[in-house]
């Protein structure tokens, strides 16, 4: 029998569903993952191995296969790790496949059986909604996949704790949805003395959405005045807080799975790598400047930039 369960993988700010296929065949005992897994997707299996254990099952003593479909499609990152084990529980008959088979499930295991959390987690939602299936996450970002409407939730702290909820001994609540909790106050320009023209170009550039050069010798106040443009940005609108905390959920910056409603700052060094700011790479992340999305990109000491140069 093949049990089968739905993840996902992420290629940008884009989600590719991803079918994992658990058979459990007489044979020689192995275990192996097939379909382009990466050196932490490989390592699930001891993973795997151990959250099972910690919940008083071993492996069966045959030919475990777990496929990752499309085989042609690289996979990366720890949050395998839960589809496996689902799919896995699935395949010895100790969780119900069909009702699984409506879920899709991303999360890291703890040797110890529970749920870590990983990044990725409010796109994964709503492209769960889309296909209209549920999603299992872990508990810590339960708070960003609440924000969904209309999504059944399973945010779980430990596999045994999800294992009760299938069998029905225990039900797991809904998640809360989170948002960032209030920050101090933002810096003042009422902290500038004079520099009335920079100070009304910097409120003009906030208000149109301008980009900003400012050139000057050093100690004029640029720094301090490119520091206090957030304070005079406006807040983000709902749609706006959704699309920066799908980059930041991306990027694993997120705390607590909530919400930004903030908008985003970054003050990168000029030291940083071109990949750091631009983004991409063999692990595609988003760089600072996807990060700045609807924010600020400050670029301190610019012709210092290596990578702009
Ligand atoms: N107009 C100003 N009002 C108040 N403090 C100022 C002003 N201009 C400069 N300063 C002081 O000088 C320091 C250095 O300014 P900074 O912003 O780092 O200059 P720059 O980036 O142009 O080299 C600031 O931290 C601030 O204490
Ligand atoms: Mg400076």
């Amino acid at each position: 029998m093949v049990a089968r369960i739905n993840t996902v993988a992420f290629q940008g700010i884009d989600v590719v569903d991803v079918d994992v296929q658990v058979q459990i065949a007489p044979g020689l005992p192995a275990f192996a993952v097939v379909g382009l897994p990466d050196k932490a997707v490989g390592e699930s299996r001891e993973r795997v191995r151990g959250a099972l254990n910690a919940l008083g099952l071993a492996l069966p003593p045959k030919r475990i296969t777990v496929n990752l479909a499309p085989a042609d499609l690289a996979k990366e990152g720890s949050h395998f790790d839960l589809p496996i084990a689902l799919g896995l529980l699935a395949a010895m008959d100790v969780l119900p496949a069909e009702e699984l088979a409506g879920f899709a499930a991303l999360g890291e295991l703890a040797l110890d059986g529970r749920i870590s959390p990983v990044s990725g987690v409010l796109p994964a939602a709503i492209h769960a909604h889309g296909h209209e299936r549920g999603l299992v996450c872990p508990a810590a970002c339960g708070g960003e996949a609440a924000w969904v409407k209309g999504l059944e939730v399973l945010a779980a702290p430990s596999l045994m704790e999800l294992v009760n909820h299938f069998r029905g001994a225990q039900v797991i609540a809904a998640p809360e949805p989170r948002i960032e909790p209030d920050a101090p106050a933002l810096l003042d320009l009422a902290d500038i003395k004079g520099q009335e023209t920079a100070k009304r170009a910097l409120e003009i550039a906030a208000a149109g959405g301008h980009n900003l050069l400012m050139v000057g010798p050093p100690g004029a106040g640029k720094s301090m005045l490119a520091s206090r443009l957030p304070g005079l940005l406006p807040p983000l609108d709902a749609a706006e807080a959704l699309e920066v905390s799908m980059i930041h959920s991306l990027a694993g910056t997120l705390s607590d799975g909530a919400l930004l409603r903030r908008r985003p700052f970054r003050d990168p060094h000029h030291s940083a790598s071109l990949p750091a700011l631009i983004g991409g790479g063999p692990r595609a992340r988003p760089g600072e400047v996807s990060l700045a999305h609807l924010g600020v990109l400050f670029l301190d000491e610019l012709p210092e930039f290596a990578g702009i140069r």
